[in-house]
């Protein structure tokens, strides 16, 4: 039997829990997340297992104040705690760091946090101004609080992906950061914490999203706008009034703008989608490979 993990919620438990992991110079692994696990967090998880080996897997399990915007859902975010512990024993994560909000911002709202940069204010950042300084700020907090050798973290919210491996590297933190595919429903919807706000009708509207990403997979070996078009496409099959697109965006792997619309050599790309269904708001992501050869009829 894989024994509970230990559930530190202060710095100085956390630190004790770790310190004969620290002594035997074990590689630790993290997986930050808000809690509400889900079958993509435990990806996660098995991910970072991978990785550490015989070393600790921690989870953090906090939902931060700081990266919700005035009028978004952080008294209403998903609290699960005792089901989340049950997925991380499940999934044999070693140590459970579950701080209440004092205890990460012991002085209220930080003085000093972390700029997201200009990709920051793009795409998500454009409709949620604030998200990626509190995401960043967060982030280096807990990697500061856990000291990781490696931190996961999934494609799903991939500008974040981008935006935490920037800033390891661009601050020196010395944390690798591994990405990890997004984890699915059968019918393509990429689970999500807030995928449990969806009404009956709206649940089945969403498919829409992953369903045009994959349409613009299918047709990007004939250039971005192909692609674009195919996308849009599939979304315009819900009505505007039901489906209230925020973006469909086609960038570099790293989010800069795509040089060549109709590249002869393939190049690979992401695109990227949000939009709003009631008052749910979605986004999901894919790579594509844009222009080279069709692929043969
Ligand atoms: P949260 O939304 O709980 O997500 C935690 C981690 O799980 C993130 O790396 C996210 O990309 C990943 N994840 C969520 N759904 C996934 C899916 N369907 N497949 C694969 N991975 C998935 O992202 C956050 O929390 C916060 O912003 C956080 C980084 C914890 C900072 O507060």
């Amino acid at each position: 039997m894989i024994p509970d993990p230990r559930l530190a919620s202060t710095r100085e438990e956390l630190t004790d829990a770790l310190a004969p992991h620290r002594r035997a110079g074990a590689t630790v692994g993290v997986v930050t997340t808000m809690g509400a696990l889900h079958e993509g967090h435990a990806s996660l998880f098995r991910t970072a297992r991978e990785r550490v080996g015989d070393g600790p897997v921690v989870a953090t399990i906090f939902v931060n104040p700081l990266q919700f915007g005035a009028g978004e859902d952080l008294d209403l975010y998903p609290r699960t705690l005792e089901s989340d512990l049950a997925i991380c024993a499940r999934e044999g994560v070693d140590l459970v760091f579950a701080p209440a909000v004092g205890e990460v911002y012991p002085g209220g709202d930080p003085q000093v946090t972390v700029d997201p940069g200009p990709l920051g204010a793009e795409l998500e950042g454009a409709s949620r101004p604030g998200h990626f300084q509190g995401v960043l700020t967060v982030v280096v907090k807990l990697f500061g609080l856990v000291r990781p050798d490696l931190a996961v973290f999934g494609e799903k919210d991939y500008q974040q992906l981008v935006l935490v491996r920037r800033m390891s590297q661009d601050l020196c933190l010395g944390v690798q950061i591994v990405g990890a595919e997004t984890v699915r429903e059968p019918d393509g919807l990429a689970l999500s914490s807030r995928n449990r706000y969806l009404g009956t009708e709206d649940r089945e509207r969403a498919t829409v999203l992953s369903r045009a990403l994959r349409a613009a997979q299918e047709r990007a070996a004939y250039g971005l706008p192909a692609a674009r078009w195919a996308a849009m496409q599939v979304l315009d099959e819900v009505p505007e009034s039901e489906l209230d697109l925020d973006y469909l965006a086609i960038r570099t792997p790293e989010l800069t703008d795509v040089a060549q619309l109709h590249p002869v050599e393939p190049i690979p790309a992401r695109i990227l989608v949000a939009a709003r269904l009631g008052t749910t708001r979605l986004i999901d992501n894919l790579p594509l490979t844009l222009g080279g050869p069709p692929a043969a009829q």
